[in-house]
């Protein structure tokens, strides 16, 4: 199994490992796999990242930027999948731990959307005065490379339709 970049090859696969991992959550809004598509309509995805074996997608990482308030420059980790058959077997781990050491070149740190009982092994905590609309705030997750982030809402690309104010 390897870790690289996505190409334009690999997106209907994306899309099947995506929508049939999205299935297994009970709540994912099922629009995971378009979400992705438009960041990549949009310009916003900053890091697309697959994992592959034997030619095939197993895993998939994407990364956009949000804005936590006024300040730019956060890593937005999400949706991140894994083929259900090949669950447990450290492929979402190595996806993240490969999009944490690009993100930490160039991002003030990763947030992300999620369950905490996944996340926190990678250092992902709550707590840190987060808000995405109405989400409960224990779901809204930070990784700071530096200094905390700002309380806030954090601001999504356009491509996840959360009409935001702000
Ligand atoms: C979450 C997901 C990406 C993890 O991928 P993975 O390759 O199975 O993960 P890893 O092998 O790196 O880690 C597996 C470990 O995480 C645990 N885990 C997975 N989901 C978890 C969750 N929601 N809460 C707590 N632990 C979780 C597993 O029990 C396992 O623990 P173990 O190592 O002690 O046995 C994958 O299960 C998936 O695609 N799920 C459906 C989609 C989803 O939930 N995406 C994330 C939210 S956007």
């Amino acid at each position: 199994m390897r870790i690289r970049t996505e190409r334009a090859g690999d997106f209907a696969q994306i899309r099947t490992v995506v929508t049939e991992a999205m299935r297994l959550l009970p709540q994912a809004s099922g629009t995971e796999a378009e979400i992705i598509e438009r960041l990549r309509a949009e310009g916003a995805l900053r890091l697309g990242l697959v994992a592959e074996e034997a030619g095939a997608v197993v895993g998939y990482l994407a990364a956009s930027e949000a804005r936590i308030g006024a300040e730019s420059g956060w890593g937005l980790i999400g949706p991140l999948a894994v083929t259900p058959a090949r669950h447990r077997q450290g492929i979402g781990r190595a996806l993240m731990r490969a999009a944490l050491a690009r993100l930490r070149r160039r991002c003030k740190g990763a947030v992300l959307v999620g369950d905490p009982g996944y996340y926190a092994r990678f250092g992902f905590r709550a707590g840190a005065g987060l808000t995405v609309g109405a989400c409960p705030p224990r779901f809204i997750l930070a990784l700071p490379f530096g200094a905390e982030p700002p309380a806030g809402e954090v601001y999504h690309p356009p491509a996840f339709g959360l009409r935001q104010e702000g």
